[in-house]
């Protein structure tokens, strides 16, 4: 979700803070480099120096804190004083004025009652519906099992055939292939723009931008025939869609009005899902690579398969270990932000208003002060008893705070429910073990094509 372009445009005022970092010709130069390197420049300066860096390039102030300690005051003790930065402004034109794009002070409640709707328990059908999902796919893998086939197509287009399932329903597989086109429009539209230094407005009539209007009017017009369809049924609430239609704000109010629910819906199938395929990639490659925890995961589908209905969540918790280790050490939103409203002290730093603060949350989950020997892949890191002892702020993945994903809770129990179903039918084999290189473009994405061959359980 991080484009350091659109972040760093935003920085205001000065401080006269004393916190570490270079002078300010290093500075503008290093933030050009930021533009073109983003993950490795971030890197190269919290090694240099440390947890907090500040760079000052004119007039501007930019935090870059990657040390737990120094994010207590802006995302849980002082929040409220930490608004969202403009980072999605630039993103408008493509995902609506939603929650994502909302800043501290235009949020209305909306937060509380989408994060109570999108409760994994909510969703009576959910492990089922990913079962049958995971089990159609399979299919095609098992056709030839010896064949390869590249994770990463297989991952992503596993995600939408998850989410547009949860969303849409029985009716899922048609709405599924016209949005597909117009989805693949706004995403190409997204990725220019966060490759930029240099943005037009996205209202200017450009040709791109035209493009860009005119597959959301498009979008809009399916989703709006869908929220008509699912009115009726809203009682049941057997879809996602049916559940955000049946929403009242503060308990018994008003229904969120259409423009309200197409933002949200736009947010979740234009960025939400991007950041499920990553996440689903990861734990897949991290499970194909890991022989023991990929036994233990094969053993927890075993179990479920045997026991019939019972809650799946509950005894997939190892699976769900695996997934919360796999957004530790690949975060798909690798970044996010935050714009300081009034001066405040970071630990023994001053920090005036108006600075803003870039959160690495990657270097964040890799800070070895917290997360010993880091780049290991060590599920038992979320076992319950770690858990307890856990610094806040140390694991990132869905951000945190009265801005935190409405999301969280759902994904972690879709990836959960996916990969120990995937386990229920077969194992990923690498072609080779190779670790992926990984593009921190919109979000975090393989940069290349992972071949691996699907074998079926034994
Ligand atoms: C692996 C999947 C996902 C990841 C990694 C992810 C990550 C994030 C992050 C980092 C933020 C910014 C939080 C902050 O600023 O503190 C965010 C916000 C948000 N996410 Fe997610 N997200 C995921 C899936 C979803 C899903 C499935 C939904 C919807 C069902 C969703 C809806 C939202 C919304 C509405 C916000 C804005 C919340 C607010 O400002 O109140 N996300 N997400």
């Amino acid at each position: 979700m991080a484009t350091t372009a659109s972040l760093i445009g935003k920085a205001t005022q000065q401080s006269s803070s004393k916190a570490p970092g270079p002078d300010r010709r290093t500075s503008l130069k290093l933030l050009i480099e930021l533009q073109q390197n983003p993950t490795e420049t971030l890197q190269r300066l919290t090694e240099q120096y440390g947890g907090v860096v500040r760079l000052q390039p004119g007039l501007s102030r930019l935090w870059i804190i990657s040390d737990p300690q120094y994010l207590q005051r802006p995302l849980y003790e002082n929040a409220a004083n930490y608004a969202r930065a403009g980072l999605f402004r630039s993103l408008k034109p493509a995902l609506g004025d939603g929650l994502m794009v909302s800043s501290n002070d235009d949020r209305d409640g909306l937060h509380e009652l989408l994060s109570n709707a999108f409760q994994p328990r909510r969703l009576k059908q959910l492990s089922t519906t990913i079962q049958a999902c995971v089990q159609w796919r399979a299919a095609h893998w098992l056709e030839q099992p010896a064949t390869p086939h590249n994770l990463v197509t297989e991952t992503q287009q596993l995600s939408l055939d998850i989410l547009c399932q949860l969303l849409f329903g029985p009716e899922s597989n048609s709405i599924s292939r016209s949005i597909q086109p117009l989805l693949a429009t706004a995403h190409r539209w997204m990725d220019s723009r966060s490759d930029q230094t240099l943005n037009s407005p996205g209202w200017l009539p450009t040709s791109h931008n035209r493009h860009l209007k005119a597959a959301m009017q498009q979008l809009d017009a399916i989703l709006s025939a869908s929220l008509e369809h699912a009115r009726p049924r809203m009682r049941d609430a057997d879809t996602l869609l049916e559940l955000l239609v049946g929403l009242r704000a503060g308990g018994g109010g008003e229904p969120l009005s259409t423009a309200t629910l197409l933002s949200e819906l736009r947010g979740l199938l234009l960025l939400a899902q991007r950041n499920l395929a990553s996440a689903l990639f990861s734990s897949s490659w991290l499970l194909a690579n890991d022989t023991s925890s990929q036994r233990v995961v094969g053993s927890e589908a075993a179990t479920i398969a045997q026991r019939g209905d019972d809650d799946v969540t509950t005894q997939a918790a190892y699976s769900r270990m695996v997934v919360e280790e796999s957004l530790r050490l690949y975060p798909p939103t690798w970044a996010f932000s935050r714009q300081t409203l009034a001066d405040d002290m970071l630990g023994d730093y001053a920090i005036s208003a108006g600075s803003l603060i870039l959160i690495p949350n990657q270097l964040v989950h890799r800070n070895s002060s917290v997360w010993p020997e880091p780049s290991k892949f060590q599920p038992d890191r979320f076992s319950a008893v770690n858990r307890v002892n856990r610094q806040r702020g140390a694991w990132l993945p869905f951000g945190a705070g009265p801005m935190q994903c409405v999301g969280d809770q759902l994904s972690i129990a879709v990836l959960q429910l996916t990969i120990v179903h995937i386990a229920g039918i077969g194992n990923w084999q690498l072609e080779n073990n190779d670790k992926p290189e990984m593009a921190a473009n919109l979000v975090l994405e393989p940069a290349t094509q992972v071949q691996a061959s699907f074998s079926p359980q034994i």
